[in-house]
């Protein structure tokens, strides 16, 4: 089972999978490896990271293609060369096209720092505060075609203390997902957890 993991920028989401992986020994468990890491940004510090775990890794410019139809199909082309089991967004900070989101139905999943449905989109620490809330956190979730609308499949919590800033709920709020992320894929890739009608289903009782 393949994993093709995406990412923008720091990759550090991507590095707490990898890490999972190889010490949780996923391949004999589960027949699972990632199998390449892509981005939007051939300059992504995460790629560097990746490469040094022996990943295969793909920088994919999208500011050289026409348009986003065109990114999306070249970047599809390159995923479907790994014939991947899942494919996980990472910190991807492109909106991808419907055509795209429907080609790896049930099988892309995304992290994304708040606790959804509240706060959708970006700059989500800060309007966290200015909310109001006392807790804040991060979703894990399949992709749909609305923007982080999926199904959820796990969501961690962080208290909001007076006196925070955005960057204390995002570091906070990054802890909770590099321990969340990677627990969510080997869910997925193991079995436990599948995407039936549309619903998160969990399956060995878990
Ligand atoms: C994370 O906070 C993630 O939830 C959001 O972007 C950030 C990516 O960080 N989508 P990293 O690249 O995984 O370090």
């Amino acid at each position: 089972k393949n994993i093709v993991i995406l990412i923008s920028g720091r990759g550090s989401n991507m590095e707490a999978i990898v890490r999972a992986a190889e010490s949780e020994d996923w391949a004999g468990r589960f027949g699972a490896r990632v199998a390449a890491v892509m981005s939007n940004r051939p300059q992504a510090a995460g790629l560097g990271i990746a490469a040094a775990h022996g990943i295969a890794t793909v920088g994919l410019d999208h500011r050289s293609f026409a348009d986003r139809a065109a990114f999306d199909a070249e970047l599809a082309r390159q995923i479907d060369a790994h014939e991947p089991a899942l494919v996980v967004l990472a910190g991807f900070m492109r909106v991808l096209t419907p055509e795209f989101v429907a080609r790896y139905e049930g099988r892309m999943i995304n992290i994304h720092p708040s606790l959804l449905p509240s706060f959708t989109g970006l700059h989500t620490h800060e309007r966290a505060i200015e909310a109001g809330v006392k807790l804040h956190g991060a979703t894990v979730h399949f992709v749909t075609a609305e923007l982080d609308h999926g199904p959820i499949i796990a969501q961690a919590g962080i208290p909001v203390l007076p006196g925070d800033t955005p960057d204390d709920l995002a570091d906070r709020v990054l802890v909770q997902e590099h321990r969340m992320y990677p627990a969510a894929v080997r869910r997925i890739v193991s079995g436990a957890v599948v995407l039936e009608n549309g619903r998160v289903v969990a399956r060995d009782g878990e």
